[in-house]
């Protein structure tokens, strides 16, 4: 079949990445969607069953690293767009190994971007270069103000510095090179298949469990939080009608201090489990802070929405509540995917704590 487009996804075997996947999929038949994931521990092809077999889609395991097949994927399938969303994710990870961090989110995205550069040559007016990143770049806010996308990078943990590198090689391409790109900031993701390192999955997973859920520090920090779906639209939006060169901004206006969200999240467990109220807030457990943990993050999506008429659709409640009940539902996909390594990760990251 002849293609409409051609388009590669990055990381589409992860959590933001195989939502972002199964969108393409089902929305555009027209297109060819290769998906292209190193399967890390946090990628899991379990998180693309239900559209595996679709004809417009293909997976390739392969490292983004990996200049030389980068190049020849690229020769295979001459793609018309890039969403590149493979990356190292986990803050408390990145205190660990930073290394990997800059090898995979920077040396990573440059190979990516050289390889669309040689394959696009002169003619890349049609092109597009979607770089998928985190409002981690921008730093820590006080109690006041909003991430813009005019505010100056100040990156503080190797993840969010590794991110700012692959922002800043992106928008060095469009400068130097004429590389159509787009470059969207998103704040922190929930939903069905969010690897169970993450505050959300993790504290519902030790609820289950009867294990402690390990606050770090007060609980005090900030985060702004949307469901993964709306992220996922407004990625879609940004692909087709983002003006080249430009950033944007994502995120939920839907800020909470996690001992807030942690004692939401233990009410709506209870209720759904049938347990008394308060049973699962017994398991709160205040643990040593995360090093260098920022304060507070929050997004002004005030451009997306007016230039491109995004907002997002679900409240908070009604998110947490579907996320809760799927995590509950996929008690097989949560133990499969906390086998293995995630045992050795875990005992390591919360046993001195
Ligand atoms: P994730 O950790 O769930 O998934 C990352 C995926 O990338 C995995 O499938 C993994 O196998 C793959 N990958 C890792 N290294 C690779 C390599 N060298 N080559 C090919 N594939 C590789 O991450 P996520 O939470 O879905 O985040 C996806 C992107 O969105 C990242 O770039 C992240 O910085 C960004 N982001 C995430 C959030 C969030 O809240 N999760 C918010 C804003 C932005
Ligand atoms: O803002 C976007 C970012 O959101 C993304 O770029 C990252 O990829 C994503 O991981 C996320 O980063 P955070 O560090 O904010 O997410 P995490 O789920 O790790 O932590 C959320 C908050 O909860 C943070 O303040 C730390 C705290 N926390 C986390 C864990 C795992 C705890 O108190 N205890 C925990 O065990």
């Amino acid at each position: 079949m002849a293609y409409k487009k051609r388009i590669l996804i990055t990381g589409g075997a992860g959590f933001i990445g195989s939502h972002l996947v199964r969108h393409f999929v089902n929305t555009y038949s027209d297109y060819l969607i290769v998906n292209l994931d190193a399967l890390t521990y946090a990628g899991n092809l379990e998180n693309l069953r239900d559209i595996e077999d679709k004809p417009n889609y293909r997976f390739v395991k392969g490292d983004i690293t990996d200049l030389i097949f980068i190049r020849q994927l690229f020769r295979d399938h001459d793609f018309d767009g890039v969403l590149h969303c493979a990356a190292e994710s986990h803050v408390d990870r990145s205190i660990e190994d930073p290394l990997i961090f800059i090898q995979t989110n920077v040396m990573g995205t440059a190979a990516l971007l050289q390889a669309c550069r040689e394959q696009w040559g002169e003619d890349m007016g049609d092109k597009r270069f979607h770089h998928i990143s985190t409002d981690e770049v921008f730093g820590s806010l006080g109690s006041e103000g909003f991430f813009v996308e005019t505010t100056p990078y100040d990156p503080r943990s190797p993840y969010s510095a590794s991110k700012a590198g692959s922002d800043h090689l992106v928008r060095a391409f469009w400068h130097t090179y004429g590389l159509p790109m787009v470059i969207s900031n998103c704040s922190n993701n929930y939903g069905p298949y969010q690897f169970p390192e993450k505050l959300i999955p993790l504290f519902i997973r030790n609820i289950t469990l009867g294990k402690p859920l390990p606050v770090y520090g007060q609980g005090v920090n900030v985060r702004d939080w949307l469901y993964v779906e709306d992220h996922v639209r407004a990625l879609d939006l940004i692909f087709h009608k983002g003006q080249p060169g430009e950033t944007y901004n994502i995120g939920g206006h839907n800020e909470w201090k996690n001992i807030d969200l942690i004692r939401l999240l233990c009410d709506i467990v209870d209720n759904k489990t049938g347990k008394p109220a308060g049973t699962s807030q017994q398991l709160i457990t205040f643990v040593k802070d995360r090093a260098g943990h920022d304060m507070r993050y929050a997004i002004d999506a005030g451009k997306i929405k007016a230039d491109l008429g995004w907002v997002p659709s679900l409240t908070f409640e009604e998110g947490l509540s579907k996320t809760v009940d799927w995590y509950l539902s996929s008690h097989e996909w949560l133990e499969s995917v906390t086998s293995g390594d995630y045992l050795k990760y875990y005992e390591q990251q919360y046993s001195n704590r």
